[in-house]
């Protein structure tokens, strides 16, 4: 078993998930950059790899110093899912985007359907040797999963993507993670809209003279996990990467551990057994 490469996932990313209308999508990761941002989070399902790679080469901002993240897509689409066809897929990504590799590329979105380890990670194999990616990653898997993956993978696995807010903690991927050197990465970091109704958060935000999206976001960053919140608007834009000026207190992280709910989002037929 290899273990995990050093990376460093920049705290906070844009997230790109349903914005698949191209203005919409150039103008969002335009702005994130103008901000601050330096990490987009994409993938081949989500049709707008062209628009986020178009979006980036037109910015002022030197593509190295973008953190470009996407992910391959998942069996559920595709009719043959072996190595040769996960490394095409790998392939279509990058000339997608218009870049020779990203930073990140998560070799599994979801470890459903089809998903063989061997083969995904043969396909990993020869996309590293191709010079694809600096870093692979893995989305939506639990340690056991990753445990098998890390098991057949020649190149190590750096980073993990998954669900990740105040209504699912995610405290045993956190240990994993901190204990293999692993990046955690949280995906609908906003529960996709879900933490706007949770009063323990509102109460924090109100506090600090807040929203509740920053509360969320400084106490993801708080336990050490990257975030990436989908914004199309400015000012959420804006006001996402503000987060990274909160510094919730011991009071207000001890609220939140505490919250007893588990929600989960995302959920669907090639889901592992979470
Ligand atoms: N690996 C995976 O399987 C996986 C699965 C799901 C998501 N992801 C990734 O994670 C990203 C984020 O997840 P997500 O898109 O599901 O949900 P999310 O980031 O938790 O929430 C996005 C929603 O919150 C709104 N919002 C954002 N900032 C806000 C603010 N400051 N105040 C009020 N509302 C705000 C957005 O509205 P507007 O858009 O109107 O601004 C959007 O409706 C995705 O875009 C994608 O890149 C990965």
């Amino acid at each position: 078993m290899v273990g995990g490469e050093p990376i460093d996932v920049p705290d906070l990313g844009l997230g790109t998930y349903r914005n698949d209308d191209w203005d919409q999508c150039t103008e969002s990761v335009q702005t994130a950059l103008e901000v601050g941002y330096r990490h987009v989070d994409t993938a081949e399902a989500y049709g707008n790899e062209e628009a986020v790679g178009e979006s980036i080469a037109a910015s002022s901002i030197p593509r190295e110093d973008v953190f470009l993240a996407t992910k391959v897509l998942h069996p559920k689409f595709t009719d043959d899912y072996a190595t040769e066809s996960i490394v095409q897929n790998g392939r279509a990504c990058l000339e997608r985007l218009g870049v020779d590799s990203v930073d990140l590329f998560y070799g599994v979105h979801w470890p459903g359907g089809e998903y063989d380890p061997a083969e995904t990670f043969e396909a990993c194999e020869r996309l590293d040797e191709e010079g694809a990616f600096d870093h692979l990653g893995v989305c939506n898997m639990t340690p056991e999963l990753i445990d098998e993956a890390r098991d057949v993978s020649d190149v190590p696995i750096s980073a993990v993507q998954v669900e990740m807010h105040p209504l699912l903690q995610q405290e045993e991927l956190r240990e994993y993670c901190e204990r293999h050197g692993m990046d955690l990465v949280a995906y609908a970091p906003l529960g996709n809209g879900r933490m706007f109704e949770v009063p323990e958060l509102q109460e924090i935000a109100d506090k600090h003279g807040v929203s509740a999206a920053r509360v969320s976001l400084a106490w993801l960053r708080e336990k050490g996990v990257s975030s990436i919140p989908k914004a199309a608007s400015e000012d959420h834009i804006r006001d996402n990467w503000q987060s990274l000026e909160l510094a919730l207190d011991d009071e207000d992280v001890r609220k939140i551990d505490s919250i007893d709910r588990e929600e989960r989002q995302y959920d669907n037929p090639y889901a592992p057994d979470w």
